[in-house]
C-alpha cells in the first residue's frame, strides 16, 4: 500500500536534442515505479508524478493546484465512483488518474501527460 517515503527519480534528458516539445521521453523502467504508489520524476525541470496503477503508468503534473505545492507523487491512489484517482495529500482533493480533473470541482485539473510502456520501459509525452 501507499509508503510516506519518497521515492524519487533523477533523470537526466534522454538521448540528444528534443525539437518537438510534445514527443515522448523514455523516463525509467518499469520496475523503478512501485505498484499502487507515486513516483516523482524531474523530467527537464518538470516535476511530474508517476503512478502505476493497474498494469499502467499514468503521468500527472506533480503539482497540486489546490495546496499549491509539488506533492502529487505522495497522494494515495485508489478507486472513487468507478474512476481511478489519487487523492492529493494536502487537502484529500481527488484527481482523476485519467484526465487530471478534481472531481470535486470540475473547473480545477491537473495537466496529464500521455504514457506508454515498450519493452519494460515507461515513456512519457511532454
Ligand atoms: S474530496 Fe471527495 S471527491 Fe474530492
Amino acid at each position: 500500500m501507499h509508503k510516506n517515503s519518497q521515492a524519487w527519480l533523477f533523470l537526466k534528458p534522454y538521448g540528444e536534442g528534443y525539437k518537438d516539445m510534445s514527443e515522448f521521453k523514455k523516463v525509467c523502467q518499469l520496475s523503478d515505479l512501485i505498484n499502487n504508489s507515486g513516483v516523482a520524476a524531474l523530467i527537464e525541470n518538470q516535476q511530474i508524478a508517476l503512478f502505476y496503477v493497474e498494469n499502467k503508468v499514468f503521468a500527472l503534473s506533480n503539482y497540486d493546484p489546490i495546496g499549491q505545492a509539488n506533492v502529487m507523487s505522495r497522494g494515495m491512489v485508489g478507486d472513487l465512483k468507478g474512476e481511478l484517482m489519487v487523492a492529493s495529500p494536502l487537502q484529500k482533493q481527488h484527481y482523476n488518474l485519467n484526465t487530471g480533473v478534481c472531481m470535486d470541482d470540475e473547473a480545477i485539473s491537473i495537466p496529464t501527460f500521455e504514457t506508454k510502456i515498450e519493452n519494460q520501459s515507461v515513456w512519457v509525452k511532454l
